[in-house]
């Protein structure tokens, strides 16, 4: 059986010459199916450099990346874009939700993209919305709701698929405390629920409660280990 991620040495360089910086530099690492995985770095590190590659947002310079099996630089951009839709639902710091859609829309519409039938479409967003604890909020739109509302609504929309990794960069970091512990249980329940969760993060309270920590540093991964405390 192959990991579900699968990263051989994947390089990644901008502006390659002179100036050239080296966000990614001789990274492997793999991710089996039903980990929980914290990424933490200092700003500058690599990691959404390394989440893009993860969610197949870019490719790299160098290097080999299987996700499911799959080579994903041998694949064309709608390739890509299948097996992004298909396995991975990103959550992202800003939430990025449409500001003049309401909850229950936002959730839909990624899965409109996807040619989900409308009552199907409406089940699992009603159903992606519960499991946030947001039955009351389906019908606000983000300006109606906080800023930890909105992170939920932006979880809903990534699990209503079904897709087997969650894939969060820095998902409370426009959080209060309060709100940030809400989102986390709510990615631990995803985790104990059977999801892969790979969490990116610069807090080192928040990478803690993960089940295994990869720190990042100048491109390069440095600690690699599980947290033998955590508990769930
Ligand atoms: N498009 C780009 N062109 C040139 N350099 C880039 C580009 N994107 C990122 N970099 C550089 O690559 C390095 C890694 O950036 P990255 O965004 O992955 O860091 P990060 O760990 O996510 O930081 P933060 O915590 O601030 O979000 C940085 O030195 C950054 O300046
Ligand atoms: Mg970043």
């Amino acid at each position: 059986m192959s990991a579900l991620v699968e990263v051989k040495d994947i390089c990644k360089i901008y502006n390659p010459g002179e100036n050239e910086v080296r966000a990614l530099d001789h990274v492997s690492l793999s991710i089996e199916t039903g980990e929980f995985v914290a990424i933490i770095g200092q700003s500058g590190s690599g990691k959404s450099t390394l989440m893009n590659m993860l969610g197949c947002l870019d490719t790299p310079t160098s290097g080999t990346y299987f996700l499911n099996g799959q080579d994903v630089s041998t694949l064309t951009d709608d390739e890509q874009s299948d097996i992004r839709n298909k396995e991975i639902g990103f959550i992202f710091q800003g939430f990025n939700l449409i500001s003049n859609l309401t909850a229950r829309e936002n959730v839909e519409l990624p899965l409109i993209y996807r040619g989900v039938p409308k009552k199907e479409r409406e089940r699992l967003s009603e159903e992606s919305l519960k499991i946030v604890g947001l039955a009351h909020r389906m019908d606000h739109k983000p300006n109606e709701m906080s800023g930890g509302q909105q992170q939920r609504v932006a979880i809903a929309r990534a699990i209503a698929a079904k897709p087997p990794v969650i894939l969060a960069d820095e998902p409370t970091g426009n959080l209060d405390s309060g709100s940030s512990k809400e989102i986390l249980q709510i990615l631990k329940e995803l985790y104990k629920g059977g999801r892969t969760v790979i969490l990116i993060t610069h807090d080192n309270g928040i990478a803690a409660q993960a089940k295994r920590v990869i720190r990042i540093m100048d491109g390069h991964i440095v600690e690699d280990y599980i947290n033998e405390d955590v508990v769930f």
